[in-house]
């Protein structure tokens, strides 16, 4: 079949790696993509939140399956013009996924189903919300409703901290986004990710994970979009798996099939783990990145076969083989990074790399410019390796990163380091 992938990160790149294995896929185009994927895909320029401009495409192309990877044009409804123009298609509608779009919604969720997750109210005005910090105290987390490309929440330790995040926001700096604020409970705990595919109605885990969203050793510096992560997440036990599928995801499912806006495609739960119980932080309508690296590292070809099943709605029918391993990534990212950095330096070593089932270079942000593969993002590279132990997948990462020769760039030398000894 003729598979299109929209996106242009390390998660697609990731996406496509795994796609491209499974013998049912002839064609395969990602669309823009990066030099990374063009190594494997052909790329197309096309304005993938449009959706008449990707059905046509896909109608140009004989495409017969559509794989949404980042929220954008989710949110902007390209997997309903594509389910529309009779395409089959992955990802959630516009309506289903709010669940990652609105923040205030997927309260709303929560409440209706009784679904654990912080303590919350919502505010349009910045006097009453004022009033409520005044009220709650510190540590607090205040979070712009919409999408704000990551930055819209501040987890504010001190009552100053709040009070300026509301100046910031019912100032326009996150623009719409911050039109309306949820302001909720700090949870402490330890953060760590799961991964349900659903067709509206069955649901099927395909993994746990951890990401590291500070940019220095030792969880310390500014938040980013995530400098690595790993993948089976131990702190995530079957138990608490369990646990969280009965009390979040199940009933988060079944109250969106309940409301008419079945979700359809990855559920990306955040959660926290605190005392042997798990709670939402978040939702997310998407694979995470660079969560999702490890993940298609860990479930190679059948990643297709699984997001068949679930676009199909047949994921009662399907099941996941694990082999008993485990994947680590390191994001590679420009110096500067998440402030301005530096773009256009050039990297070299990658070509010597070996790229099989358990090493891969997933690309982020590159280019090719005078046939050399240039940086042209925040997070460039991650730099991925699969083994028998956590320990084994680290190793055999951070040897890979060894033999990257790029100046221009740095990383994390720590991931893991939670599960580890
Ligand atoms: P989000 O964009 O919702 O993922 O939030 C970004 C990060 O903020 C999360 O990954 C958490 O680390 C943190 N966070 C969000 N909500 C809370 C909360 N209620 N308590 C503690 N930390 C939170
Ligand atoms: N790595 C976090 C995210 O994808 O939202």
């Amino acid at each position: 079949m003729n598979i299109l992938i929209l996106g242009s990160g390390g998660r697609e790149h990731a996406l496509a790696w795994a796609v491209k294995q499974n013998p049912k896929c002839d064609r395969l185009i990602v669309a823009p993509g990066n030099a990374g994927i063009a190594m494997l895909a052909e790329c197309a320029d096309i304005n993938i939140l449009d959706g008449a401009t990707v059905v046509t495409f896909c109608e140009e192309n004989a495409i017969d399956f559509v794989i949404v990877g980042p929220e954008a044009p989710l949110a902007a409804g390209v997997a309903d013009a594509c389910r529309a123009a009779g395409l089959l298609t992955f990802g959630p509608s516009a309506a289903a996924a709010r669940l990652e779009a609105s923040k205030a919604f997927t309260k709303e969720i929560c409440d209706a189903c009784a679904a654990p997750t912080a303590g919350y109210a919502r505010f349009t005005e910045a006097a009453p919300a004022r009033a409520y910090i005044a009220e709650k105290g510190a540590p607090i987390v205040v979070k712009a409703d919409g999408l704000a490309a990551g930055k819209g929440v501040i987890v504010a330790m001190t009552e100053a901290e709040a009070l300026a995040a509301i100046d910031d926001m019912f100032g326009g700096e996150y623009g719409a986004a911050g039109a309306e604020v949820v302001i909720e409970e700090f949870m402490a705990g330890e953060e760590a990710s799961f991964f349900i595919l659903t067709d509206g109605t069955h649901a099927l885990p395909i993994g746990t994970a951890q990401d590291h969203k500070r940019v220095g050793d030792g969880d310390t510096g500014p938040n980013t979009g995530g400098m690595g992560a790993y993948s089976p997440a131990p702190v995530l036990t079957e138990a608490l798996q369990q646990q969280a599928m009965e009390e979040i995801v199940l009933p988060t499912i079944a109250e969106m099939a309940l409301r008419g806006t079945p979700y359809q495609g990855v559920l990306y739960a955040g959660l926290m783990i605190e005392n042997g119980k798990a709670r939402l932080v978040e939702y997310n309508a998407r694979f995470g990145d660079p969560e999702c690296q490890v993940l298609m590292m860990r479930l190679g070809a059948q990643a297709l076969d699984l997001m068949l099943a679930t676009a199909e709605g047949r994921l009662d029918q399907v099941q996941v083989n694990w082999g008993d391993d485990h994947a680590l990534t390191v994001v590679m990212a420009a110096q500067g990074y998440p402030g301005g950095y530096l773009k256009g330096s050039q990297i070299r070593g990658l070509e010597e790399l070996p790229e099989d089932s358990r090493h891969m270079v997933f690309h982020a942000g590159t280019a090719t410019r005078d046939a050399q593969i240039i940086a042209t993002g925040g997070r460039v590279l991650n730099v991925t390796a699969r083994g028998e132990t956590l320990q084994q997948a680290r190793d055999a990462a951070y040897a890979l990163v060894d033999r990257i020769d790029w100046p221009g760039g740095f990383c994390r030398r720590d991931i893991g380091w939670r599960a580890l000894p």
